[in-house]
């Protein structure tokens, strides 16, 4: 087959006719620019040029195959002929970033999750790091989720035996040799080139159990391949417009051994994270010189993956979901005991009390404050046993997971914490990050006095500070804007 040329590619840079190569094959998606959940802009700019390095990390292998028609598919490029992309303008941000990649300390010396968070923020590309680390409009609810762990205080008891201490437990029937797990996170790829395999792997080493994104940038099939030996997946669910296309997702998913399904309910619309959209903003800016009326202001990365998500999904739409799957069922991103009671009416396996990292909604409650209302509501009405009831946002700490747990979670997601080690030191860096989880875990349950995360309870925690915010949230304007209110000074010296 004889190959394509730039040349050639390079003349069908239009709307009209649109070429674009991706990983050393062309393809024409001028019929496809107007469905592309990203917008056509994004598609355009690389109009007629190789696409690859700005396509891999939000696009799973398999996406070509899947959306565009074998006829698109034009074949072969021979890349000798194809200019490079335009790489040769010094970026003195890259160059000074890749300094300090030269400069990390070993791994050895992350002593905690905090420390892979502090290397990732100094060491990750500008546009990855916003789109991990960025939270919805001022960020108070995610800070909080931290902050909430610091307001509840221990009760231990002492003279207990605990020469052995078992983290082990199970969650949705499965065991588990730990009560957190890995949560979803989007765009794997952008934190490290092999993208969610990674965790995956370290997730096996660990016996820790892993849920699959909807919009990871490995494929589905990739990250279940991945998995060794009876290691325990989950997925995370984004429920498609097409419900015929969510059904398949779910089919095909509990074929692959998939152990439950988590629908997400906390995003019809995905937050605006300032951070994530002035990333890509300042980006574009920098390639699109003097043409500022011109700029597109591109909505960040997590805008331009979720176009398909059906805001139109409610409860009517749950005894679906058990129609078409024999796998558990938990509702990631309930906020309230109202609606926890309501998902037991429905007869859900569980739900997840989230805020979705402080990316959604500004000013939910961090989910350990509703964790404590969400149980009594639930210890009031017997329905404490009919449901297990997880949370995540903010969790750092051995001591946060033990807080949640006392509390009457069963379990404890982890999401950004483990994109920062993977990021940064791959799967090592991963592990590490759990096998601190673990002796932290360790450590604390002999200090408080319990040998199993079984003998966790309400009574070893002092909940009287949970509900309190008294700290002044801080936003751009307290910390940059606000004049310092400036007290009368002594007399200058004479
Ligand atoms: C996010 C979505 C994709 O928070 O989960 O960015």
């Amino acid at each position: 087959m004889t190959k394509l040329t730039g040349a050639e590619i390079a003349s069908h840079n239009s709307k009209e006719s649109c070429w674009v190569v991706v990983h050393g094959k062309c393809y024409d998606v001028t019929e496809f620019l107007p469905e592309h959940p990203g917008g056509q802009k994004i598609i355009l700019k690389y109009a007629g040029k190789d696409a690859t390095k700005e396509f891999e990390p939000i696009h799973p292998s398999d996406t070509l195959d899947k959306y565009l028609p074998a006829e698109k598919h034009l074949g072969p490029v021979d890349m000798g002929t194809v200019a490079a992309e335009d790489e040769g303008v010094a970026d003195e941000a890259e160059v000074a970033r890749l300094e300090r990649v030269s400069r990390m300390p070993p791994l050895s010396q992350c002593y905690n999750l905090l420390d892979f968070e502090d290397i990732a923020r100094q060491t990750m590309r500008k546009t990855a790091w916003a789109y991990y680390s960025s939270g919805a409009d001022d960020e108070i609810t995610m800070r909080e989720n931290h902050a909430a762990f610091h307001r509840l205080w221990f009760r231990p008891r002492v003279l207990v035996d605990v020469e052995r201490v078992a983290l082990d437990t199970t969650m949705l029937g499965s065991r588990t040799s730990v009560p957190f797990y890995i949560t979803a996170t989007a765009l794997g790829k952008l934190g490290h080139p092999e993208g969610e395999v990674v965790l995956t792997r370290a997730a096996a080493a660990e016996g820790v159990i892993q849920m699959i994104p909807t919009l990871a940038s490995c494929s589905f099939d990739e990250i279940v391949d991945a998995r060794r030996g009876d290691q325990v997946q989950w997925l995370q669910l984004y429920v498609n417009k097409d419900r015929e296309v969510t059904r398949k997702i779910v089919a095909h998913a509990e074929a692959r051994g998939c152990k439950a399904l988590w629908i997400t309910v906390d995003a019809p619309q995905l937050g605006r994270r300032e951070k994530d959209m002035r990333s890509k903003y300042d980006e574009q800016a920098a390639q699109v010189q003097d043409s500022d009326d011109n700029v597109d202001r591109s909505q960040g990365a997590a805008r331009a993956i979720s176009s398909f998500i059906d805001p139109s999904l409610s409860w009517k739409d749950v005894p679906w979901f058990r129609s078409i799957t024999r796998m558990p069922i938990v509702l990631k991103g309930v906020q309230c005991a109202e609606d926890a009671l309501k998902a037991a009416e429905y007869g859900v396996d569980a739900i997840l009390l989230s805020n979705h990292g402080g990316r959604q909604l500004d000013f939910a409650k961090p989910a350990i404050e509703v964790l404590s209302e969400v149980m009594a509501a639930l210890r009031e009405r017997s329905l404490d046993d009919k449901m297990e009831v997880y949370i995540d946002g903010g969790v750092r700490r051995g001591t946060d997971i033990i807080k949640a747990l006392c509390l009457g979670a069963r379990g404890v997601g982890i999401g950004r914490p483990f994109l920062y080690a993977m990021s940064t030191y791959g799967e090592d860096g991963v592990r590490r990050a759990i096998q601190l989880l673990k002796d932290e875990l360790e450590m604390n349950m002999r200090l408080i006095g319990a040998n199993t995360v079984a003998d966790l309870n309400p009574s070893m925690l002092d909940l009287r500070s949970l509900g309190l915010h008294t700290s002044i949230p801080r936003d751009h304007l307290a910390d940059q804007a606000y004049d310092r209110l400036v007290p009368p000074g002594l007399k200058a010296k004479l």
